[in-house]
């Protein structure tokens, strides 16, 4: 590899474009060359000022015709919603993708998906890839980088946990907390998709270990708000839902072999049952021989204040691969082809 400047283009300026756009200002390995924003208020606006730095001298825009037309060499796709259209004519185009919506992995319906991405990528000659905090690292990356030195492997758990209390958040309401339990239990907040979709993960850990995801089972549990819990937009009231318990366990070989739990509360204080969770963060636990676990937080920054990581980590899994991804042989790349990448400008 060698050390040329990568022109990438921020597709969509949420929480985790804003991150990667302050990224490529302050990493020379990058050159912005383009953004498109949805929102109108941000059309002509810097796209650095809409990251809350100093101007970059791209504006952006909400014309996708422009960012097509544009010279780039990777798209940092991170809209809110999911366009596979739209992802293929970026490849056909020339550009390489990387987004946190994914596909990720080839399992049940997202082989399709991935084998569309996959022509159109080798159509305009270059690389898709599905990053992203979970799915994309925390359930498939780290685990496999652990059982790098396990001698024998009973199951793996993943704890993801998410204190939307003490960390900002866009998923309160549209998870569902407030409501009562009856409510959440026969409409819960993920859809029925979501245990397929983290399968990816689960079928990637599972094809390293010479296995294949055969099914997967889901579970829901719940907590209620032991007093009404004020939060930035409103109030969880007494009695509704201030805690949910995902868990979906992949199987294999006839057995359950992974377990993917995933608590979403509102505080710890004043929510029953009281989960023991630990930090805001993701916990690998590999039962086994040696047993082991590893904990990924992130720490108080300077301002004393501790801010849920996801987000963040969700761009930089993104951003550290676009030289890898536009390095790559044309077509799909998943972690297995990804390997150990170089990663530039790092130290910096
Ligand atoms: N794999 C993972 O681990 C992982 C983790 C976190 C998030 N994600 C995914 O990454 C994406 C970005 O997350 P985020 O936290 O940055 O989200 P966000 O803060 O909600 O921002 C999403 C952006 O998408 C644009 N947008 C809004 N409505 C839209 C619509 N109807 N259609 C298309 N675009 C629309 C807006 O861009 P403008 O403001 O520029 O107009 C918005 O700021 C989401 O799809 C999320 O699900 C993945």
């Amino acid at each position: 590899m060698t050390n040329r400047t990568y022109k990438v283009v921020q597709w969509a300026t949420g929480h985790v474009g804003k991150t990667a756009i302050r990224h490529f200002a302050g990493n020379p390995a990058f050159e912005l060359v383009g953004t498109l924003v949805t929102n109108p208020a941000k059309v002509g606006r810097d796209a650095g000022e809409i990251a809350g730095i100093a101007p970059l001298g791209v504006i952006a825009t909400d014309d996708p015709e422009a960012i097509l037309a544009l010279e780039a060499d990777c798209v940092h796709f991170a809209p809110a919603l999911p366009d596979l259209d739209m992802v293929s004519r970026l490849l056909r185009s020339g550009k390489n993708v990387v987004s946190p919506l994914g596909p990720f992995y080839r399992y049940g319906k997202y082989k399709d998906e991935l084998d569309g991405l996959d022509a159109a990528a080798k159509a305009g000659g270059v690389s898709f890839h599905g990053s992203g905090i979970h799915p994309g690292f925390a359930g498939d990356l780290l685990p496999l980088t652990v059982l790098r030195i396990a001698d024998r492997v009973d199951h793996i758990h993943l704890y993801e946990i998410i204190d939307h209390l003490a960390n900002p958040s866009n998923y309160i309401e549209f998870m569902g907390f407030g409501r009562t339990p009856d409510d959440v239990l026969a409409n819960p907040g993920r859809s029925p998709e979501a245990p397929q979709m983290f399968a990816q993960s689960m079928q990637l850990v599972l094809e390293a270990l010479g296995l294949a995801v055969e099914d997967v089972t889901a579970r829901l549990e719940l907590a209620t708000a032991t007093q009404d819990i004020p939060y930035p937009n409103g109030v969880i009231r007494q009695g509704t839902v201030a805690g949910q318990h995902y868990e979906w366990t992949g199987w294999a070989g006839g057995k359950p072999c992974i377990t993917y739990h995933c608590f979403w509360v509102m505080g710890q204080e004043h929510v029953s049952p009281h989960w023991d969770t630990g930090p805001s963060g993701y916990r690998i636990r590999i039962e086994g021989d040696p047993p082991m676990e590893l904990s990924l937080t992130s720490m108080r920054e300077v301002d004393g204040e501790k801010r849920y990581g996801g987000l963040p980590w969700t761009a930089m899994a993104g951003v550290n691969v676009i030289p890898a991804v536009c390095e790559a042989a044309p077509g799909v790349v998943t972690h297995r082809e990804i390997g150990v990448p170089r990663m530039h400008g790092l130290i910096r």
